[in-house]
């Protein structure tokens, strides 16, 4: 049976990257001008999946205004809340239950980005049938997350969450295959970890000490958020690169003036005025004014968003902000509506500063 259907995780408070999640769920968090999780979505959809459910916090209402109903990428969304509060990973697919019905699906953990496709995975699980199906990749630091234990002979005999002597550097990433029926029959098998949570690597530990058929591959270019800002700037700056320069189309006016030189996308009805430098790969959003400012390498600008008289690399901005100053910002995520002003007379006085919770300013 071809897969169709696929779960995407939409929740969680994702606290660690405050403020910026202060007011968007991080799963909208633009990478290479995309939210997060349109990558995930962009993935299961090439992978031949036509129907797609996500799990949001409850009161949810951004999200399925970002992402709308799935039409834009010619399949179902539908969404659905978590009842009864986070109770991990493995809860979340148990919940989406009554939407698999007897389907194959694919489970993926929206803040788990790869560069390459998973489609050829999910060809090798429909010809060879397998219960469940892992991808594997090798991390510096595997006691972060899931990890595959092999016997002697190289056969895949357990999975065990978060090990404090991991026997290899393999993690389990965020993208899992399940074979109909069996991920909700091991379900009910398993019980809450000493985190309080539903693990997800309980069920596939259930499934090899049951001699399930479980498969895996290794994937490469595989990364996830793991709850700091520069993990996030390095997908941006992975993504970027990985673009192709089709990418990048031109859709506003540029000044005869301005250099722009690598790849450099700018959307429509942004303006390139005069003086300004762009070296890419850099991605600018809609109606974007840019005036006499040097931008790029890999910087990601939202729509609405104006930068004058200023330098900036390795960055993301997100919609309606503005940086109008002789400053040079560098590995930094400024939020919504940011204002970074230079106000002639101001220096005398002092900078006046109305900052949000958590946030990192250093000059
Ligand atoms: C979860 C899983 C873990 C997996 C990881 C991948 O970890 O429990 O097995 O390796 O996702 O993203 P968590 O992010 O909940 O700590």
């Amino acid at each position: 049976m071809r897969i169709k259907k696929a779960i995407l995780t939409g929740g969680g408070h994702a606290t660690r990257l405050r403020p910026i999640t202060s007011l968007i769920n991080k799963h909208l968090i633009p990478l290479a001008n995309k939210p997060m999780i349109f990558h995930a979505i962009e993935k299961v959809v090439e992978a031949g999946v036509e129907e797609i459910f996500i799990n949001t916090n409850p009161g949810e209402t951004e999200l399925q205004k970002y992402v709308g109903d799935g039409g834009h990428w010619g399949v179902k969304i539908t969404f659905f809340e978590q009842t009864g509060g986070p109770q991990g990973i493995a809860h979340v697919v148990n919940e989406a239950k009554k939407f698999i019905g007897d389907d194959p699906f694919i489970f993926y953990l929206s803040d788990n980005i790869i560069l390459g496709s998973i489609k050829e995975m999910t060809d090798e699980f429909n010809k060879n049938n397998f219960d469940c199906m892992l991808a594997l990749s090798k991390v510096p630091d595997p006691n972060r997350f899931g990890v595959p234990y092999f016997d002697e002979a190289g056969k895949l005999i357990d999975v065990v969450e978060k090990p404090q002597n991991p026997p290899n550097d393999f993690a389990v990433t965020g993208i899992y295959l399940y074979g109909p029926k069996v991920f909700f029959n091991a379900f009910e098998k398993i019980e809450k970890s000493a985190r309080g949570e539903y693990e997800i690597s309980s069920i596939h530990s259930h499934f090899l000490k049951n001699n399930f058929k479980v498969g895996y591959r290794e994937v490469t270019g595989w990364w996830k958020d793991t709850g700091q800002a520069n993990d996030l700037l390095l997908a941006n700056r992975l993504l970027l690169e990985r673009m192709e320069a089709s990418e990048f189309p031109n859709h506003g006016s540029i000044d005869k003036s301005a250099d722009i030189s690598g790849k450099v996308h700018v959307g429509i009805g942004s303006q390139i005025k005069a003086g300004v430098k762009i070296i890419g790969p850099v991605m600018i959003a809609e109606n974007c004014i840019l005036e006499n400012c040097e931008i790029g390498p890999n910087v990601t600008i939202g729509s609405g968003g104006e930068l004058r008289n200023c330098k900036m690399k390795d960055s993301i901005m997100l919609e309606n902000s503005v940086v109008d100053a002789d400053i040079k910002i560098t590995d930094s995520i400024l939020g919504k509506g940011v204002s970074v002003i230079k106000k002639p007379g101001q220096e005398a006085e002092g900078h006046k500063m109305i900052i949000g919770d958590k946030t990192i300013i250093e000059i």
